[in-house]
C-alpha cells in the first residue's frame, strides 16, 4: 500500500508517519514545504525507517498533480495546514489560500490520480462557540468563530461534494480536539522522545507552560479569567499526540468496509487552562510566574469532546489517556531540544 503523508515534517504528521514505519510495511512518502516542519524531524523519522521525502509547497498545484499521477498513491493523510488560530484572525487570507485553496486542489488531484482512501485533520474549531457548555457531538452546528475553523469546515464541505461525483473515493474527516505530548519512546526504561512539538513561534498551552517551567520563558500568560466556566479560564480535551496518530492508522483499514465519515478525536474530558498550569508545577516541580492577561480572539470558553461515536464505530483504543503521561512528555521532549 502506498500512503502519501503531506506535512509530514511537522507535528502531527511525523507521529502518524512514526507509528507507520514501525508498525506496518506500507510504502510512505513525506510531502512537506518544510515552513513550520522540520528537516530535524525527517531525518529521525529516517533513522526509524527509508522513505521519499519530497519537499514542496501543495501550492504548486502542477507539480503536485504530476506527483500524484506518478505516484498513484492508495491513501492519503493530509496535514499540512496553518494551524494558529490568533494568526488566522490577524491574516485570515494565508489561512484560505493553504488550507482551502491547496486543499481543494489537492482533492482535485487526488481524484484524477484515483487515490481511494483520503483521511484530513479537521479541527474542532469548526464547531465554535458552544452556548450550553456540553461535550461536543459530531452532529452539533458547525459555526467556527475564526478563519482558521472556516478554513477547515470549508475543506470538509469540499472532500463531502466530491464523494457525490466519485463513487470510488472515501474519506475519513477528523476533528482534533487539543493535541499535546510527544513521542512516548524510553530507552533504559526513561522516557526519551525522539520527536514532539516544536512551533516557532510557540503559541499552544502546553508547550508554552513546560518551556516556562525549564525556565525558558519567564512568565505563563492566562488569556483571561472571566470566562464562564468553573474557574473563570478556558477548558480544553486535551488528547495524546500518539493516541491521536493512532487514529489515523486505524482509519485506513476501516474504510474498506465503511462509508466516508466524521469523527472527534479527544478524551471526552476537559482542563482549564488554570488546571493544567498546576499539573505542571507538580509533575516538574518547578514554581513559576504566571499572569492573568486580556483573552486572546477567536477563543470559545469551552471545547470538549464527545467521542462515543470513535469508540463505538473504530476499533480505536486510547492509550495515554492521562494528562500527566501528556505533560510529562511534553516536559521531556522540551528539556532536550
Ligand atoms: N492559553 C493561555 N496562555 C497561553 C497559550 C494558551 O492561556 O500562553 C490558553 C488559550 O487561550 C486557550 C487554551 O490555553 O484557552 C488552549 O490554547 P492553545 O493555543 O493551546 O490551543 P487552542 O485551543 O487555541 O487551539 C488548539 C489548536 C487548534 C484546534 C483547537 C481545538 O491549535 O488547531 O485546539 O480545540 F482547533
Amino acid at each position: 500500500m502506498k500512503i502519501l503523508i503531506t506535512g509530514g515534517a511537522g507535528y502531527i504528521g511525523s507521529h502518524v508517519a512514526k507509528q507507520l514505519l514501525e508498525t506496518t510495511d506500507y510504502q510512505i512518502t513525506i510531502l512537506d514545504n518544510l515552513s513550520t516542519g522540520s528537516i530535524k524531524t525527517i531525518k529521525t523519522l529516517q533513522t526509524i525507517k527509508t522513505f521519499d521525502f519530497i519537499e514542496l509547497d501543495l501550492k504548486e498545484f502542477d507539480k503536485v498533480k504530476e506527483i500524484l499521477e506518478k505516484n498513484r498513491f492508495d491513501v492519503i493523510i493530509h496535514f499540512a495546514a496553518f494551524s494558529i488560530v490568533s494568526e488566522s484572525m490577524q491574516n485570515p487570507f494565508k489561512y484560505y489560500f493553504n488550507n482551502t485553496v491547496n486543499t481543494t486542489n489537492l482533492i482535485k488531484c487526488a481524484v484524477k490520480a484515483d487515490v481511494k482512501k483520503f483521511i484530513f485533520s479537521s479541527t474542532a474549531a469548526v464547531y465554535g462557540d458552544v452556548q450550553q457548555n456540553s461535550n461536543i457531538r459530531e452532529d452539533f452546528p458547525t459555526n467556527p468563530i475564526n478563519p482558521y475553523g472556516m478554513s477547515k469546515l470549508m475543506s470538509e464541505k469540499i472532500l463531502q461534494d466530491t464523494t457525490k461525483i466519485s463513487k470510488n473515493f472515501k474519506y475519513i474527516i477528523f476533528r482534533y480536539f487539543n493535541v499535546a505530548g510527544a513521542d512516548m519512546f524510553y530507552k533504559n526504561d526513561l522516557l526519551i522522545p525522539r520527536i514532539g512539538e516544536r512551533h516557532e513561534p510557540e503559541t499552544h498551552l502546553i508547550p508554552l507552560v513546560v518551556k516556562t517551567a525549564l525556565k525558558k520563558r519567564e512568565v505563563l500568560n492566562i488569556y483571561g479569567d472571566d470566562f464562564d466556566t468553573f474557574d473563570g479560564s478556558c477548558i480544553r480535551d486535551y488528547i495524546h499526540v500518539e493516541d491521536l496518530a493512532n487514529a489515523h492508522i486505524e482509519a485506513i483499514t476501516y474504510l474498506d468496509k465503511n462509508e466516508s465519515d466524521i469523527f472527534n478525536l479527544g478524551y471526552a474530558k476537559g482542563y482549564s487552562v488554570k488546571e493544567i498550569v498546576n499539573s505542571i508545577k507538580n509533575i516538574t516541580n518547578c514554581d513559576f510566574k504566571t499572569q492573568i492577561i486580556e483573552r486572546r480572539g477567536g477563543d470559545p470558553a469551552f471545547l470538549v469532546s464527545d467521542n462515543g461515536k470513535i469508540l463505538d464505530k473504530m476499533k480505536w483504543k486510547p492509550k495515554f489517556n492521562n494528562l500527566e503521561l501528556i505533560c510529562k512528555s511534553a516536559y521531556e521532549w522540551e528539556k532536550n531540544i
